[in-house]
């Protein structure tokens, strides 16, 4: 039986803590689906379509690595695709509550689904995507807290900001 589990976030964008989970989760799983949020009602930095690319291009190399969007229920979007398995990452105290409120939820909408929580790197335990985001946009240094690849789309993104705001 292939062990498939589904790692679903908003990845807006994705940062070296969530690549280490997906290294760790690799141990224990024979393929992970990454599953980016398409949420009309949450503004992102990123479109659906560049949170996908920027995942797919940087998992290029690794076969056992899917990446696909989705909206709707997380349970309903594992069942289609085959799992049974959630993957979340825990970085500190703070995200537990949230975390076993989602987890408890998704279990209550379908009993058959199980999350399964790993902590990252303590080099990443302080890392998050709104941080990544906010370092860039103040022209903060991310080497080593997000791939390369994402660290020049950021920078993309907010030199097209400031030269818009500049118009
Ligand atoms: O990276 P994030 O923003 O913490 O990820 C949150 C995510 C995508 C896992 C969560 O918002 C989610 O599962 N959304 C899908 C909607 C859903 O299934 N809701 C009911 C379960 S709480």
């Amino acid at each position: 039986m292939i062990k498939k589990a589904v790692y679903p976030g908003s990845f807006d964008p994705i940062t070296n803590g969530h690549v280490d989970i997906i290294q760790r989760g690799l141990e224990i799983f024979d393929r992970i689906l990454i599953a980016v949020l398409e949420n009309p009602k949450k503004r992102s930095l990123f479109s659906t379509k560049e949170r996908v690319n920027m995942i797919q291009e940087i998992f290029s190399e690794n076969e056992n690595i899917e990446v696909k969007s989705f909206h709707g229920l997380l349970v309903d979007f594992a069942k289609t695709n085959d799992s049974k398995m959630i993957i979340r990452g825990l970085r500190a105290i703070s995200d537990f509550e949230y975390e076993f409120q989602m987890a408890l939820m998704n279990r209550k909408l379908d009993p058959q689904i199980e999350t399964l929580f790993m902590m990252p790197s303590l080099n990443y335990s302080f890392l998050s995507s709104r941080l990544v985001k906010e370092v860039s946009m103040l022209g903060g240094c991310l080497k080593g807290l997000v791939p390369g690849k994402v660290e020049n789309k950021l920078q993309q993104k907010f030199q097209t900001a400031t030269k818009t705001n500049l118009k």
